[in-house]
């Protein structure tokens, strides 16, 4: 996930300025279309109250085709169409005849288009006066409206039938489908209720307005939610009678503007905000059901309203407020409506790692309660007894006490909340602070997508099958190497160096006073140095930079990832130092110099062995991407970072590093990693930053392995030197004007192999895409390199507002 978002997620509402309005009558016609930038114009209703348009999606080149009301300062999006794929700047929505509306981002693609089922073709759109954006045919009447497809808010004059849905977003500015849902059922019920994402499971209501009939009685069962057109919300039932689902005086409509929105939280709140400009209120809540988020949740699967091992507390407006037990954290630290996981182990397997009575102490807690996650109760216990009893229990988390009864519960602990008569619930916690170096090793089952590389997935421990805990355990305990980790170092001349944790000392030795200094990075300096194993290792050792200040435990955590990385073509950490202020990797001695001495030296290296290093570095970035128990993201790649080894095998340095750094900045902001010349262009974008960046920066340096030469050259005297300047650029001018001779300045041997010579130019092509969505991943270009598969002819790499 986009970890360089949640920080512009704070300060970025959604409700940003509003940016110039152009106005229109309420009348659009089929041609009628609006490009998404940051002055686009919009459709404005006749009132001038609603708008339809184009709305800044997180950061500046992201859009959201939406509703919103036009006059509210803060923007308020009532309707959107594309929270779960962002438009690009460029993207355009247009009034069709066939398809309606047609949303497409600037390479023509279809984001997303009125489902095209319902006969008619459409010759007029208008934004009305009440909020609901209408497709007419040519006799004005409607074919679709937005109020019969709403999103997560209905405003007044709309309903809902049976059947009919609102969908909370995923946060307050994150307009992809969240967790909850408000439905009128078939029987007439209308509900709330969570969903198991991403499959649309409900769960059990945790909202139910009993409008259902009884056996023998239909017509008193709800047929419509409505929202009335003074602000009154009510489940109109079959024989007509109301079921309002709050009797607070709302105001006038003259004087207020309403909504009604399924909050990202699970909360259903009717907002109201002063239609005088001169006022100085925002949205305020009037009513929200349900009455107490926290308590009235009835479901017995799901998560409940906050995440697993999480408590649920209600804040003074209502709305939910989520919060990690002592000794817990976040799984995902930007998610706070998530899962917590327990900063220790615990189980039956790792209370035996280290044996002894004495494990674990209790965090006590009051009016605290997990009610769906019990396995035992005990009856007539006292409080002694139930701390006995749950401490010698290994499957015991927490034991709950109320009255004599006396509960047990087991991990995840879900349902959590305060309240008044939860009891006492204490919280087993470990004294110790022995934890695993690392609960993300591979896991001998088929490998799980990866989504989002910066986020720690999935605690093993948090409901990890006994049978992963086992494996974990014993790997940890008993030094094992996997067996792939075995078979790739054995050729190596370190490969019975155990992986360890230096001192300082020994380093200061290893590197005669640090000494001779082989590089400097942009982590930190290089020494060469010696360490006496069973012979003599040559080692470089890399003294940090002091910016490099997380925690100890992150920093070991990230460090024991890179130590378990072992692939041909990567170069070994052999260990690490790790005291006070002193931070250090010790890495094994590579000596043949860099990629980039190689390529750039006085005489041009011969094309083969260029072939077999632009494949080793593929592979080895194959296996940070997609073949590592956690996934890396090397966001550096080039010949600097690119090692030879004494067979002149191609190994990648300084791979994980850039995980580290940024989480030692996770509190500040995220500043751009990767050297000028190499860095993917959705670093500059606020886009997402994934493995594709990787992918960019390998067909920068595949191009410049094939060229011998450096990525951008400023002092070129010879003709066109401005058009040669850009390799990246030189490099697609040359493939479509078929003068790979030029590019490759007549080198024979290239030319001699020029079908591969071609195909390689291609495969750069690809990589160098601006939008990484149409970059290949680092397993199609190995297959495209080997000639396993064909490469297709690759479109210009062009900016996408080149394209446009
Ligand atoms: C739109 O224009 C048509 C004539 O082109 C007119 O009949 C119709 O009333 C207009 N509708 C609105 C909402 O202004
Ligand atoms: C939109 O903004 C750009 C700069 O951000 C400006 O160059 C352009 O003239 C503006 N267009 C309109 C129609 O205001
Ligand atoms: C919204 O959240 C989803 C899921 O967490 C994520 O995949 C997506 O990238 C986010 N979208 C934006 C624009 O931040
Ligand atoms: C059925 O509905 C009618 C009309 O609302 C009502 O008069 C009648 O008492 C209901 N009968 C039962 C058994 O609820
Ligand atoms: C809306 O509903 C309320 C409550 O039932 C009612 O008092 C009011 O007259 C209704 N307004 C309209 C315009 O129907
Ligand atoms: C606006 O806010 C100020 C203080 O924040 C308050 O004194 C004033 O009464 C408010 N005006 C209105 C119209 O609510
Ligand atoms: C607009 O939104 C910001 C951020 O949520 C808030 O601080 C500010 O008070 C809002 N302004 C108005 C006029 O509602
Ligand atoms: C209506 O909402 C208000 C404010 O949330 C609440 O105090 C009141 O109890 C609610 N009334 C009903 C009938 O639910
Ligand atoms: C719940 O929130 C209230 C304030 O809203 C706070 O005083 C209380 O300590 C919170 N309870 C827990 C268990 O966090
Ligand atoms: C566990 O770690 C905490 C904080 O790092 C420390 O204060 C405490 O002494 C440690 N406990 C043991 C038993 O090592
Ligand atoms: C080690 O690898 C090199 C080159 O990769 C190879 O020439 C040599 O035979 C290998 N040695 C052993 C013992 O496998
Ligand atoms: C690379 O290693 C080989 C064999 O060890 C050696 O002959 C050669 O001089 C080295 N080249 C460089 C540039 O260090």
């Amino acid at each position: 996930m986009a970890f360089l978002l949640p920080q512009i997620l704070v300060c970025l509402t959604i409700l940003l300025p509003l940016s110039a309005v152009a106005q229109t009558n309420g009348n659009i016609t089929v041609g009628d279309s609006l490009i998404a930038t940051d002055n686009s114009s919009s459709w404005v209703s006749p009132s001038g109250y609603f708008a339809f348009g184009f709305s800044p999606y997180n950061g500046k080149d992201l859009y959201l085709l939406s509703i919103w009301f036009a006059k509210v300062p803060n923007r308020t999006i009532v309707w959107y169409a594309n929270g779960d794929k962002p438009a690009p700047r460029g993207s355009k929505v247009e009034l069709t005849a066939d398809r309606r509306l047609v949303l497409t981002d600037p390479r023509e693609e279809v984001l997303w288009t009125i489902p095209g089922t319902i006969p008619g073709i459409a010759a007029y759109g208008s934004m009305s006066n009440t909020g609901n954006f209408v497709v007419e045919d040519s006799s004005f009447n409607p074919l679709w409206e937005s109020f019969n497809n709403p999103t997560d808010t209905i405003l007044p004059g709309q309903s809902m039938g049976r059947g009919g849905m609102l969908s909370s977003r995923q946060s307050e500015t994150n307009f992809s489908q969240g967790r909850f849902q408000l439905r009128l059922l078939q029987d007439g019920n209308l509900v709330l209720n969570t969903i198991n994402l991403p499959s649309s499971y409900a769960n059990e209501a945790y909202y139910k307005s009993d409008t259902t009939s009884g056996d023998s009685n239909t017509s008193t069962a709800g047929k419509e939610l409505i929202f009335n057109e003074t602000g009154y919300m009510y489940v109109l039932r079959e024989n007509n009678q109301q079921f309002l689902l709050n009797n607070t005086q709302v105001g006038s409509v003259n004087d207020f503007y309403f909504r009604a929105t399924l909050n990202f939280d699970g909360v259903f709140a009717l907002y109201s905000h002063p239609k005088a400009s001169n006022s100085n209120r925002s949205w305020s809540p009037l009513w929200s059901i349900p009455d107490n988020i926290c308590i009235n949740n009835l479901a017995t699967k799901g998560s409940g309203i906050c995440g697993y091992n999480s408590i649920c507390n209600l804040t003074a407006d209502k709305r939910p407020m989520c919060e990690c037990p002592n000794r817990y954290s976040l799984l995902n630290p930007n998610d706070p409506y998530g899962s917590c996981k327990p900063d220790f182990i615990q189980g039956c397997e790792e209370d035996l790692l280290i044996p002894g009575e004495d494990l674990y102490s209790f965090e006590e807690l009051t009016n605290i309660n997990w009610p769906e996650s019990d396995y035992a109760v005990f009856s007539n216990y006292n409080e002694d007894q139930c701390r006995q009893s749950c401490l010698e229990d290994c499957m015991c988390a927490v034991a709950n006490i109320g009255g004599t009864n006396c509960w047990k519960k087991k991990l995840p602990l879900s349902n959590g909340r305060v309240e008044s008569t939860g009891g006492k619930s204490l919280i087993k916690i470990r004294k110790d602070n022995f934890t695993l170096p690392d609960s993300r090793f591979p896991i001998s089952e088929p490998k799980k997508k990866k989504q989002d590389p910066w986020t720690v997935i999935g605690s093993v421990l948090l409901g990890g099958s006994v049978f992963v805990n086992i494996v974990l355990i014993g790997a940890v305990c008993l030094g094992f190497t996997f067996k792939k980790v075995q078979k790739v170092i054995a050729n190596s001349s370190v490969a019975d160096m155990n992986w360890r944790r230096f001192t300082y000392k020994e380093l200061v030795e290893a590197t005669d006073g640090f000494k001779e200094e082989l590089g400097k990075g942009a982590f930190g300096v290089v020494y060469k140095g010696k360490i006496q194993m069973r012979s003599t290792v040559l080692v470089a050792v890399k003294k940090l930079h002091s910016s490099f200040q997380g925690s100890d435990r992150e920093f070991k955590t990230e460090v024991n990832i890179i130590g378990q990385t072992h692939h041909k073509n990567l170069v070994r950490l052999l260990g690490f130092c790790d005291e006070g202020q002193q931070r250090l990797l010790v890495y094994e001695f590579l000596s043949n110099g860099t990629l980039a001495d190689f390529l750039f030296g006085d005489s041009r290296p011969c094309w083969n062995r260029r072939i077999q290093i632009a494949t080793a570095i593929a592979r080895g970035l194959l296996y940070l991407h997609e073949e590592c128990s956690t996934q890396i993201i090397h966001c550096d790649i080039k010949p600097q970072n690119i090692l030879l080894d004494d067979y002149y095998t191609a190994r990648i340095s300084d791979f994980g590093l850039a995980k580290l750094l940024m989480m030692d900045q996770s509190h500040t902001n995220t500043a751009i990693r990767g050297t000028k010349g190499y860095v993917a262009p959705e670093w500059f974008r606020n886009m997402a930053i994934t493995a594709k960046v990787d992918v960019f920066s390998y067909g920068v340096v595949l191009l410049e392995i094939i060229c011998c030469r450096r990525s951008v050259k400023m002092d070129m005297e010879s003709d066109g030197a401005e058009e040669k300047a850009i390799l990246t650029d030189w490099a697609y001018d040359c493939y479509r004007e078929g003068t790979l001779d030029a590019l490759v300045e007549y080198d024979e041997e290239a030319l001699d192999d020029r079908k591969k010579l071609e195909r390689f130019v291609m495969i750069a092509i690809w990589c160098i895409q601006e939008d990484p969505s149409l970059r290949p991943t680092m397993r199609k270009i190995t297959q495209m390199l080997e000639e396993v598969v064909e490469v297709p002819v690759p479109p210009c790499p062009c900016p996408f507002t080149k394209t446009v």
